[in-house]
């Protein structure tokens, strides 16, 4: 049993526009210990899935099928108590918008401390000590002093570390990252993820990573789910992903990776936009972008199969190499040559956007 199975999951709000299919039919799984990547372009709806993980959806949201289990435990139907038990001890998440996570009247130090008090992890001045060295374990320098300071105080890149630690004050086995590296330097960036690859490592931490940058999911991730219009359009191992991408979107994706030498102005992006999502098109979501597509795609939505063998998956959260996309069924006339503008060099260097 894996640690987090998600099956189905659909998520909609209720809108002036119409219904949002924010979550459409989404399923992947979480070991213990491993860390999983999230991908996709704005809107695809990873930061509603991974609020629903933690039942964070409210008005005009709702979680409308699908189901959640964690260890074997249906979240959808815990009871108060249990989702407080679960959010405390078992599960974390650091959200996209730090800054709104962390409250202006109170210090930093307090907050964090306030966390680790509330999750009943230690109280009183133990619970201070213990915020401070968290503090110091994101990196945050001369944390004893810092304690003291408000969010205004700090800088965009110490309000996520601090939002960070407070995500890790309750020891959680799963860590919901949105975007936790978005819009920090480079060495913050690099030193956040070296603190994330210590944490999965020495608590056995599983990580959903969700995050725009494929350099991260290269140099951070075991596996990796592709979302693409609230579903998940492909789910392999990262090596799997970056040597072998079996769907045209996340093939896509990949080249809109900058490379080395390309320069800091050229970044090739996919034709189109996102699917609309009250107003989805039929068949494949991704067919009106997609270069390959045939009258097949308008006309039926693809499951996720197995790109070996082209049989449909009977168990949802199989983790094997998956792809929505009617190539691998046959149904689509001759294989597709998928070009990919990636080398050994862009993977290893993590996107290349490094010197
Ligand atoms: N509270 C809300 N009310 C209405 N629609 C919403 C709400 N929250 C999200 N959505 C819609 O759900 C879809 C998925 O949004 P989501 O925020 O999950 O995307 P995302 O993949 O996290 O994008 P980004 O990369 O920009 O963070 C979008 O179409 C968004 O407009
Ligand atoms: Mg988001």
């Amino acid at each position: 049993m894996a640690l987090l199975e998600v099956e189905n999951l659909s998520v909609q709000f209720y809108t002036e526009d119409g219904v949002v299919r924010a979550v459409d039919g989404l399923s992947y799984e979480i070991e213990r210990g491993e860390t999983v990547g999230v991908v996709g372009e704005s809107g695809a709806g990873k930061s509603v899935a991974a609020l629903s993980l933690l039942r964070l959806i409210d008005d005009p949201g709702e979680i409308v099928d699908g189901s959640i289990r964690f260890r074997g435990r249906d979240v959808l139907s815990f009871s108060s108590d249990e989702l407080r038990r679960f959010r405390g001890n078992d599960v974390a998440i650091a959200f996209q918008d730090p800054e709104a996570a962390l409250n202006p009247v109170y210090t930093v130090g307090e907050q964090v401390a306030e966390t680790i008090r509330a999750h009943g992890v230690a109280s009183g001045d133990a619970a201070r000590e213990r915020a401070i060295s968290l503090l110091e374990r994101v990196g945050i320098p001369d944390a004893a002093t810092r304690y003291s300071h408000y969010p205004h105080e700090f800088s965009g890149g110490m309000v996520q570390r601090a939002v960070l630690a407070m995500a890790l004050s309750c020891e959680p086995d799963l860590l919901v990252l949105d975007e936790p590296t978005t819009g920090l330097d480079v060495t913050i960036q690099a030193q956040v993820l070296e603190l994330l690859e210590e944490l999965s490592s020495s608590f056995d931490t599983a990580i959903q990573l969700v995050t725009h940058d494929l350099g991260v999911v290269a140099r951070r991730c075991d596996r990796v789910v592709v979302m693409y219009a609230g579903r998940a359009i492909e789910r392999a191992t990262v090596e799997d992903l970056f040597y072998d991408p079996s769907h045209p979107y996340t093939a896509g994706l990949m080249a809109s990776i900058p490379r080395i030498g390309d320069g800091a102005d050229r970044l090739p992006t996919i034709p189109g936009r996102m699917a609309d999502p009250v107003d989805p098109p039929t068949g494949c979501p991704f067919h009106p972008r997609c270069p390959y597509a045939e009258p097949v795609c308008e006309t039926h939505r693809p499951g996720l199969v197995d790109v070996e063998t082209g049989e449909p998956v009977a168990d949802a959260t199989a983790p094997d190499h998956l792809a929505a996309c009617h190539e691998h069924t046959g149904d689509l006339d001759g294989g597709l040559e998928y070009e990919v503008l990636i080398d050994d060099e862009t993977t290893a260097s993590g996107g290349g956007t490094d010197p």
